[in-house]
């Protein structure tokens, strides 16, 4: 199969990296930024921003706060999308899966290897929650700063990654008079079946 010029690998993990490989190339601004949505309490579909940090085998993962929000909304229902769009390459790559936990191995390895302010932002902030003042915050910041003084920041428990394991894969190449490509990969047994779609 091909998308434009370009033959399309069997596998969409691989052609993911491909195309990731090339939306850094040319600069594309945050690469990994990608919009997670998620089915809120009253069915609705819940979208937000986050940072996909490694991409395997098994899936894609990032980081967040297990008490937020978007955690609830994937404890309720464990099926979420991804959607990458690398606009100056007029690509955008839609992903559906199922979601969970990463290991505790993972989040750790992600966590230890952050800045130390961001490791104090995940103690500070109780994201999804009201808070009154953003005054309320940078207290809770100097506070943990204080309390972690000299020391090594543990992990908070209620931060970590989550894997989405893809079941389908959609790649949408933009190109002259609204031709464009649309390639669907869907997960089949150990497989993965290929199909054009009309743009
Ligand atoms: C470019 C971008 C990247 C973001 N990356 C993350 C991220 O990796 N993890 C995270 O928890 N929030 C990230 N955020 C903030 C989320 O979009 C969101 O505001 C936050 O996670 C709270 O979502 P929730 O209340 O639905 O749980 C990012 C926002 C932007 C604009």
């Amino acid at each position: 199969m091909s998308v434009g010029n370009n033959r399309i690998l069997d596998d969409p993990i691989q052609q993911f990296k491909t195309w990731y490989t090339e939306a850094i190339e040319v600069m594309v601004h945050e690469p990994d930024a990608a919009v997670v949505s998620s089915i809120d309490d009253d069915g609705f579909p819940s979208s937000r921003f986050v940072l996909v940090r490694k991409i395997d085998n098994e899936g894609f993962l990032f980081f967040t706060n297990y008490n937020s929000d978007k955690a609830t909304s994937f404890a309720q229902t464990p099926k979420v999308s991804l959607t990458f769009g690398w606009l100056p390459l007029q690509r955008q790559v839609r992903i559906q899966g199922t979601i969970e936990k990463a290991t505790r191995e993972e989040s750790d390895e992600y966590f230890f290897g952050r800045p130390r302010g961001h490791q104090i932002g995940a103690w500070a902030s109780p994201q999804s929650q009201i808070i009154n003042d953003r005054k309320i915050l940078l207290k809770r910041y100097e506070e943990i700063t204080a309390q972690f003084e000299g020391k090594e920041i543990p992990r908070p428990e209620n931060w970590g990654g989550y894997r989405v394991t893809p079941t389908v894969i959609e790649f949408w190449q933009g190109k002259p008079d609204r031709l464009h490509d649309r390639f669907r990969y869907r997960r089949i047994n150990d497989g993965w079946n290929i199909q054009r779609l009309a743009p």
